[in-house]
């Protein structure tokens, strides 16, 4: 670990409690994991306990205490996903990677993990790789599905990849449409948003097609920053129903059909998203 990197990236912070959270995460993001002597040395810098230290790190999903691979592979075990068989999915990737949930390959390439529920319940089982949703996954498929995380989700079609599908949004708040067939993305009509950035609004476009992750901005956020979203019809901030499950900022909703909703993180640069099928209430 390099001592002066780490002292670095604390130095460039405030030092409060949400700088803390942008601390571990640049960190983890130079060595995959949190080192504990990383952590002892950013209580120490930034005067907060050990235990202080600890407690972030062990409350978000997204932080890990162990060095990581490359790509990360998470299976749901939550109660949905359990009775459609999801424990013997897991079996599989264990098969597979030789490697228990938590475990990481000897090459580094892929970390194996268990979740309580990905916000997908009725597509379970659901397996997440690198932030992409595989729905109804059967035991067949888990070796395809490690062989395209290896590939890297980036280089995926998305004319050819049967994971990639349109969706068509509209405001929560006030239901007009969010499709703009004038700046299309990807090929198809983008979803046009509002983010508050640089003291004021500016259009952020998004891919309409779920999994894409491909965004148009005419003025830059900063990465990292974490910016409230807006409905460019009614002006309202979309509303927030989950915390990220890749960083832990809060995601904003948008509507593909009544009570249900795709959810995408608020920071700029994180992936994180989600297609929540549970009944939203925005009373
Ligand atoms: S229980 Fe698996 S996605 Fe909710």
């Amino acid at each position: 670990m390099d001592t002066e990197n780490i002292l670095e990236i604390i130095k460039r912070s405030d030092k409060n409690r949400g700088a803390i959270i942008a601390i571990l995460e640049e960190i983890q993001a130079t060595y995959t994991y949190l080192p504990e002597a990383a952590l002892r040395l950013v209580a120490e810098e930034t005067g907060h306990s050990l235990t202080d230290i600890y407690g972030v790190a062990t409350f978000y999903k997204a932080f890990s205490l162990k060095p990581r691979g490359k790509h990360c592979i998470s299976v749901c075990l939550g109660t949905a996903c359990h009775v459609r068989g999801a424990q013997a999915i897991v079996d599989e990737f264990k098969y597979e990677l030789k490697i228990a949930p938590g475990g990481t390959t000897p090459d580094n390439e892929i970390s194996l993990e268990t979740v309580n529920c990905l916000g997908a319940c009725a597509l379970g089982p659901t397996v997440v790789a690198d932030g992409h949703y595989f729905p109804h996954v059967t035991k067949g498929e888990v070796r395809e599905i490690i062989a395209r995380t290896k590939e890297e989700m980036e280089k995926i079609n998305t004319e050819t990849d049967d994971r990639i599908f349109r969706l068509p949004l509209s405001c929560p708040l006030c239901k007009a449409s969010l499709m703009d067939p004038d700046h299309p993305l990807d090929g198809h009509p983008s979803v046009r948003i509002d983010v508050s950035a640089n003291g004021r609004k500016n259009p952020l476009r998004l891919s309409s097609l779920y999994g894409s992750g491909a965004v148009a901005m005419e003025d830059p956020v900063p990465l990292n920053q974490v910016s409230p979203l807006f409905c460019p019809h009614c002006d309202e901030e979309l509303p927030s129903f989950s915390i990220c499950p890749e960083c832990g900022s809060p995601m904003a909703a948008l509507l593909v059909r009544a009570g249900c909703a795709w959810e995408i993180c608020t920071r700029r640069g994180c992936r994180g998203h989600l297609l929540n099928l549970n009944q939203i209430n925005l009373s």
